[in-house]
């Protein structure tokens, strides 16, 4: 690494709130592991956004879903940058909007290797580095369809992200003793991608209608509550999912 700055890997930071969570960290001074899978152009224009403003940041590739694909990112975020202080997984979607009495055992599979898997093989990969270190901090993208259940045709979604909640608190027990600080995020709806591809104007509407701040949110206003998560303003935070949602769902 160039300088003494922190770093961080950002799953999914070719679009969206991970691509706004990327910026955001390297605004704020770190150098920043961009990954990406299929949209490479993506990943480049946020490493670009980057270092357009003096900041530190590679593109890599991986495919989440594969333990293999997530080591070898890990083995080359920790060549290049020497460390990872802050791993933020975000990589995650809907897959697509599937009526449970449809679902296939493949659609189930997928979301959950995409969602789940995806997090319990970063986590693993990096926190075995950043025990070794006495130091580290994971933040969890999960779902306020981890709360709700899930909009429609999101059974699987849900459940997934259900148990991304449950292992935010896992793992915050078990890792605080190495330094290592786990925290996360429940978006609600929030403007990206995602809902390009998943969601008609009809559905947006109702669930803004549903929504106490009367709009979706932007994917720069989930990154800023990452970015306090990363934080030495969260210090005292473990095990913390924070709701983004507008009041869209309250305890
Ligand atoms: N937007 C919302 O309202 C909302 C609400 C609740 C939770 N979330 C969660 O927020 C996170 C970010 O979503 P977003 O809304 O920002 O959506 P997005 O713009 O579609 O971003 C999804 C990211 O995940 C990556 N990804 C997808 N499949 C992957 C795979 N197999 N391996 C590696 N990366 C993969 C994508 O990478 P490539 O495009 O490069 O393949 C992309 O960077 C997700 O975990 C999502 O579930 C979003």
């Amino acid at each position: 690494m160039s300088s003494n700055r922190l770093t961080a890997l950002v799953t999914g930071a070719s679009s969206g709130i991970g691509a706004a969570t990327a910026v955001e960290l390297a605004r704020r001074g770190m150098a920043v592991a961009v990954h990406y899978f299929n949209n490479e152009a993506g990943a480049h224009q946020t490493v670009h956004t980057i270092r357009a403003a003096g900041g530190e940041a590679i593109a890599i590739k991986a495919d989440v879903r594969q333990r293999s694909d997530v080591e070898s990112m890990v083995a080359e975020v920790l060549k290049t940058f020497g460390t990872i202080d802050v791993l933020v997984n975000n990589a995650g979607s809907l897959v697509a909007r599937v009526p449970f009495l449809e679902t296939t055992d493949e659609h189930w599979e997928d979301v959950l290797r995409l969602n789940l898997s995806s997090v319990f093989y970063c986590t693993r990969a990096v926190a075995r580095h950043m025990a070794k270190q006495s130091s580290g901090i994971v933040i969890n993208v999960a779902s306020i369809a981890a709360r709700h259940g899930g909009g429609p045709g999101a059974i699987c979604y849900g459940a997934a992200k259900g148990a991304v909640l449950a292992m935010t608190k896992g793992l915050a027990k078990e890792l605080a003793p190495y330094g290592i600080r786990v925290n996360g995020v429940n978006p609600g709806v929030i403007l990206t991608p995602f809902h390009e591809r998943f969601t008609s104007e009809e559905l947006m509407k109702r669930m803004v209608d549903s929504i106490p701040l009367k709009r979706a949110g932007a994917s720069e206003e989930t990154a800023t509550v990452i970015a306090f998560l990363a934080s030495k303003d969260a210090q005292y935070l473990a095990g913390e999912t924070i709701e983004v949602n507008g009041g869209q769902l309250m305890d």
